[in-house]
């Protein structure tokens, strides 16, 4: 593996892997002395063409665990401001000597293009509605470790599907582990391409979740959105929100999953995203998931010679 870039087309052996080794990590992530030297001397540099709170520091937390510089591009205080191009922004990244890039842009391709410009591993931290694939592997792995297996496993990915790399990412990692995956939502916020991709399509909530194991719940990305694509954010609460009484169409024991952040009271609400009523929502998880799928990801791309786990 040279570059992270997506899970389409990843094979399932690859998926597997990525996701041992960050079961292998996660335990370091609760060491009240989270460090370890398997990355000593390595450079990552995120840049960061869009706002992140959970990605952008686990990406640095995972590198700092593992004892690599972790060299944060703020974009907006760059040259970048100055009019830099990406492809020279990138170019001046490798010749200040970064060992990974990670990037996040809001052009779907961003990444591709990156990997194509650098002769350095570089990780999609999310290009604009096309990827997020450390996203997608930090849900897989939440839902295996709360669920067992991958495989049988039907998830619901409820909202705004068109605009979230989440869920591509999602669909295409959970579909080559084996999982049934249906994608739920109103028609305006549905892909064109929805009936080719390896999922079924539910406009209609009760029927989406009807006997789920997993809901996985998206943002609405307004940023992302023309308007005119919904009435009113309370009806789309109505119809399309996550409460306690819409996961009662689920299976008893459903996980409730959110990528962050999290619009209470629109697409789920306060009492699901805080766990009541013996809902299991494994937000928290997730981003401490993060952290280890990242360390996954960097340990493969730049240092899978290196022994995995090493003692502090
Ligand atoms: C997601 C993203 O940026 O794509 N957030 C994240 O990485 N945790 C989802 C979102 O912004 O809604």
């Amino acid at each position: 593996m040279r570059h992270l870039l997506g899970l389409q087309n990843m094979p399932a052996a690859e998926l597997q892997m990525l996701l041992d080794t960050a079961l292998a990590f996660r335990e370091i992530v609760d060491r009240p002395v989270k460090k370890v030297p398997t990355l000593r001397g390595k450079a990552v540099i995120t840049l960061f063409y869009e706002n992140s709170t959970r990605t952008r520091t686990s990406f640095e937390m995972a590198a700092k665990i593992m004892s690599a510089e972790a060299i944060n591009i703020a974009v907006g205080q760059s040259s970048v401001a100055k009019g830099e191009s990406l492809k020279d922004t990138l170019q001046t990244l490798q010749a200040l000597k970064a060992d990974c890039v990670v990037i996040r842009h809001p052009m779907s391709g961003a990444a591709h293009f990156a990997a194509n410009t650098l002769h350095v591993p570089v990780i999609n931290a999310g290009d604009g509605r096309h990827e997020h694939p450390t996203q997608g592997l930090l849900d897989m792995l939440t839902i295996r470790q709360v669920k067992g297996d991958l495989a049988g496993t039907v998830v619901a990915i409820v909202g705004d599907i068109t605009h979230s790399r989440v869920a591509r990412s999602n669909i295409w990692g959970l579909t080559t582990m084996g999982a049934t995956v249906r994608l739920v939502g109103p028609t305006t916020l549905m892909p064109n391409d929805a009936h080719h991709l390896p999922v079924t399509v539910h406009t209609n909530l009760a029927e989406g979740l009807e006997g789920a194991d997993v809901v996985n719940v998206l943002r609405l990305q307004t940023e992302r959105q023309e308007s005119g694509l919904l009435p009113s954010l309370r009806e789309y609460s109505r119809l399309f929100g996550i409460n306690h009484t819409s996961l009662a169409n689920a299976k008893p024991d459903v996980l409730v999953l959110h990528p962050g952040p999290m619009n209470r009271g629109v697409e789920i609400s306060a009492d699901v995203a805080d766990g009541k009523y013996g809902v299991n929502c494994a937000v928290e998880e997730q981003i401490s998931n993060g952290i280890a799928v990242r360390m996954a990801a960097l340990y493969t791309l730049m240092g899978a010679n290196l022994p995995p786990v090493v003692d502090a």
